[in-house]
């Protein structure tokens, strides 16, 4: 499973990637507000993530139209080659992510919560599909069950005669909370986790790597002062 960082901020990104395991970011206007974005400084913040991460960035249309969604998407995808329009689960986006995919633009559907608009998505041409975790969870919904039901489902068949470049598409666990999604999520096969940063860090940490280098270094001085 690869590991994108789910965060539109530029230093959590720039430390993930020193760590080596950073395959790609998704970002979101909710992200984009939180680091206190501006709309003139979008593209050039996009633009920036873009150069930071060797592998796909995603970025959402926010327009509700299929003529507007296409328009973004044709917009973000000249910032950067590793740009993925990000887009909506709607009639619209998945409208919008056909007449892009047959341009050749690489599209990740957003906001999916059942097997139906998961294989529609698949069916339209996304490349990536992010089935929603924690927000099944914030409605007291299981949403590893949910998770889970999405990659058994796309599974079964082959979307690479709809994709771009031929590729088949591939699962982004998303709105995951937790270590503990992460493990859930890898060991239900998702091609990805897309996780915030405070999750990132939880994923390396363990009460007994913490107990055991703690040992380690007591142990050292006492080496030291023989
Ligand atoms: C997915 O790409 C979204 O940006 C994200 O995972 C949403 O997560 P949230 O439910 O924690 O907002």
């Amino acid at each position: 499973m690869k590991f994108f960082l789910d965060t539109a901020d530029i230093a959590e990104i720039e430390e993930a990637a020193s760590w080596g395991a950073l395959a790609g970011v998704t970002t979101n206007p909710s992200l984009y507000a939180r680091v206190g974005g501006t709309l003139a400084a979008f593209p050039e913040h996009i633009s920036r993530i873009c150069a930071l991460v060797n592998g796909p960035v995603s970025a959402e249309a926010v327009g509700v139209t299929r003529e507007e969604i296409i328009r973004e998407g044709r917009e973000l995808s000249a910032l950067a080659s590793n740009v993925v329009v990000k887009i909506p689960t709607t009639v619209e986006g998945l409208a919008a992510t056909h007449a892009l995919a047959t341009e050749g633009i690489r599209v990740n559907m957003t906001l999916c919560f059942s097997v139906p608009q998961a294989i529609l998505a698949a069916r339209s041409g996304a490349r990536y599909v992010s089935p929603f975790v924690g927000r099944f969870d914030d409605i007291s919904e299981d949403g590893i069950e949910q998770l889970s039901l999405i990659i058994e489902a796309l599974a079964n068949y082959d979307f690479s005669d709809v994709g771009v470049a031929k590729e088949n598409v591939e699962v982004i666990a998303a709105s995951i909370r937790s270590a503990q999604h992460v493990t859930q999520a890898a060991l239900l096969g998702a091609d990805i986790a897309t996780v915030p940063f405070n999750v990132l860090k939880k994923c390396v940490e363990h009460p007994l790597t913490t107990n055991g280098l703690a040992a380690f270094e007591k142990d050292w001085e006492k080496v030291k002062n023989l």
